[in-house]
């Protein structure tokens, strides 16, 4: 089973029109794999603009959305309308969702399925943090965040799942090729128990923490690591490198 290699950038709340469009001028201008599915995870603010700017075989993602299709949810922005700007894919679960705004696994269970049943994209993200790695519980930990993703889907051809160990983000610290090879090793024989073999054989898992044109390649080269969720890099011409590491 050959699974299409697929690179996120996770652009968070950086940025501007100016330097955004700058970025989207790069990589429309670039010599880029075909082989890959490209996604740029936008600030909702600009979903809009980066959707009319960026090049079709790009994809735009959203950084997050809420659970339901409209309401009283004062600043808080649905599926249908991230759809309604063309925008094809949704990150939940990041880590910084997690752990900066307090979001729980059963929230993020919540829009994951509302976020599949209104026609997007699933980026759903899982990590450990550095206390639970040193702890050993690494696996009890992204096996618990990955069931109760797993609890809200229905059809997993529309997930990718980015394991983003928490201590490797923003921290220039990488895991090593063995490191994230091991846990999405794991991951997919998770799959393969809890949720069928077609599935674990056919779903992305993409790595995602400190990912950087210098150490792209040999985390690209493991039979597991499907992908990238790239954060600082992203915003930089460095990413064309990232999206071309099995070219
Ligand atoms: P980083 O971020 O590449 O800057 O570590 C990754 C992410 O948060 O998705």
């Amino acid at each position: 089973m050959t699974r299409k290699f697929f690179v996120g950038g996770n652009w968070k709340m950086n940025g501007d029109k100016k330097s955004l469009g700058e970025l989207i001028q790069t990589m429309n201008g670039a010599k880029v794999d075909p082989n890959v599915d490209v996604v740029c995870g936008a600030p909702t603010i600009y979903l809009d603009f980066a959707r009319s700017k960026l090049d079709a075989k790009f994809g735009v993602a959203a950084q997050n959305c809420y659970k339901v299709a409209k309401g009283a949810f004062t600043g808080e922005t649905s599926p249908a309308m991230i759809k309604d700007c063309g925008v094809e894919w949704v990150i939940l679960g990041h880590s910084e969702r997690r752990h900066v705004f307090g979001e729980s696994d059963e929230l993020i269970g919540q829009k994951t399925a509302h976020a599949l049943e209104s026609g997007l994209g699933v980026i759903a993200c899982i990590g450990e943090k550095l206390d639970e790695r040193e702890g050993g519980i690494t696996e009890k930990v992204v096996f618990a965040q990955t069931k109760v993703i797993a609890d809200n889907v229905k059809d997993w051809s529309k997930v990718v799942l980015a394991y983003e160990p928490v201590w490797a983000i923003g921290t220039g610290k990488t895991a090593s090729p063995q490191q994230a090879q091991e846990v999405h090793h794991k991951l997919r024989d998770w799959l393969k128990t809890h949720v069928s073999e077609a599935v674990a054989n056919s779903v992305r898992i993409i790595y995602g923490g400190s990912v950087t044109g210098g150490t792209c390649k040999e985390l690209a080269s493991q039979k597991d690591v499907d992908g990238f969720l790239v954060g600082g890099a992203s915003l930089k011409p460095e990413i064309i490198e990232i999206i071309n590491a099995k070219a």
